[in-house]
């Protein structure tokens, strides 16, 4: 049975930072973010969107009645969770208007959580061929200002429908994956901003890669020449570049160029709203899919997940017929488009106003948000979710 991605939603906050000024503020050289890290915009999330109104914004753009009818199973993988008991997904569950007849729960490896759900999505498929998955991945990544991973923040989320005879990718069956128990990145309770070791963490990331390729590779029997393009996790769009290049002689020069400039469009989206942690591949999958101008049916993609902590992972899919026509490119564009700049001032001020976290009561004001779905306030320690602009 052919079971993978057939549709996926993205949603951003509707502002950012420039790069460049936030360089300048912090007193380096604007080059250092732009091409050393390679970022150009980093979405910021106001206080009236968390990981469950983030989530719940993409995937209300792709659900029809069928999806809401035939999914009974919400899988959300985050780092950002509001809660230590109820899990994301029975929030969304309820938001979205899904069949009651579902199983709702919430994964957490880093940025790896919402492979693992695609993973499981998929043995769901196999067994309930008739049924659909929502696999959610949304985060905000949070470093601290003036911390060296200040300029590797952002927010955002995928939404994923996991289904039989997909209209996008039909996943394939090997993948290889790997565990190690390492501190490369890490987010005690007590904290809302991560710690991390940023050297370390790139190269356990680039490690992790080159296993997970060997692994899969001996598994599969492919080559570097079997892939039309190789999708990253994206904490900033260098780092994959970094753990493509590992492996790129392994190809010919026509094989390198090809994987090089799907790479590149692989990023574009990656570049202007910086690491979403879980659904940062998928930000990556969803660029490289509508913005590339040759890539056919059957074209196998290969995609690197790689969580913190950690867990790595590669595995492949194959383009379907006509994808590009199932795509939300237009919806996704005008997103980008009707995003705000602020100032280094403005984000600063904006990213140390967080939420009560003493219990207190607190309503917020959403008329500047124009997201359909966003925290109106909490009350009695309950998050209120309104829908509806
Ligand atoms: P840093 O110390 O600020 O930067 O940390 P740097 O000194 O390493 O410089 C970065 C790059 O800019 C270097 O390039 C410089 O040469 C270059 P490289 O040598 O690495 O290719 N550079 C310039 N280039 C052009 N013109 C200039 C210039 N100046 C310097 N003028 C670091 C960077 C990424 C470590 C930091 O931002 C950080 O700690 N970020 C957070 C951790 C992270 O993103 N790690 C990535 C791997 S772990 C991962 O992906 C998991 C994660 O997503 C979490 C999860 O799983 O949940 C993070």
């Amino acid at each position: 049975m052919n079971i993978g991605i057939d549709k996926i939603g993205f949603h951003t906050p509707h502002l950012y930072v420039d790069m460049n000024k936030l360089a300048v503020a912090r007193d380096v050289e604007p080059e250092k973010f732009t091409i050393g890290i390679g970022q150009e915009k980093m979405a910021l999330a106001p206080k009236t969107q968390d990981a469950v109104t983030l989530a719940a914004n993409a995937a209300q753009l792709i659900l029809d009645e069928n999806d809401k009818e035939k999914i009974d199973l919400v899988i959300f993988g985050t780092e950002s969770g509001i809660d230590h008991s109820k899990s994301a997904a029975v929030y969304i569950h309820r938001l979205l208007g899904i069949n009651p007849y579902a199983r709702s729960i919430e994964l957490k490896q880093a940025c790896y959580g919402a492979t693992a759900g695609i993973q499981m999505a998929k043995g769901h498929i196999a067994l309930n061929p008739e049924s659909k998955v929502l696999v959610l991945g949304a985060d905000i990544a949070r470093y601290g200002l003036n911390t060296s991973g200040e300029s590797t923040q952002g927010a955002g989320a995928v939404a994923l429908v996991i289904s039989k005879n997909p209209k996008l990718l039909v996943l394939e069956e090997e993948s290889a994956y790997l565990t190690d128990d390492i501190m490369d990145f890490w987010r005690p309770v007590y904290s809302d901003t991560a710690f991390v070791d940023g050297k370390f963490s790139n190269e356990q990331y680039i490690s992790f890669f080159n296993k997970v390729w060997e692994k899969y590779k001996e598994k599969t029997n492919l080559a570097l020449k079997d892939f039309s393009a190789i999708c990253f996790h994206l904490p900033y769009t260098k780092m994959g570049l970094k753990a493509l290049r590992t492996i790129l002689e392994e190809g010919t020069e026509e094989e390198q160029t090809r994987l090089k400039k799907h790479y590149q469009t692989s990023t574009l989206y990656n570049r202007i709203v910086g690491n979403i942690y879980t659904g940062s591949l998928y930000l990556s999958l969803l660029s490289l899919l509508e913005q590339n101008d040759d890539l056919k049916a059957g074209s196998r993609i290969g995609l690197y997940s790689y969580g913190s902590g950690a867990v790595g992972e590669f595995f492949s899919g194959n383009l379907q017929p006509d994808y590009k026509e199932y795509l939300y490119t237009d919806e996704h564009l005008e997103m980008f488009d009707r995003r705000k700049e602020v100032s280094v001032e403005e984000y600063e001020a904006i990213f140390i106003d967080t939420l009560p976290s003493d219990g207190s009561d607190v309503v917020l004001n959403h008329t500047d948000d124009p997201a359909a779905i966003y925290l109106a306030g909490i009350e009695d320690n309950k998050r209120i979710y309104r829908s509806g602009k």
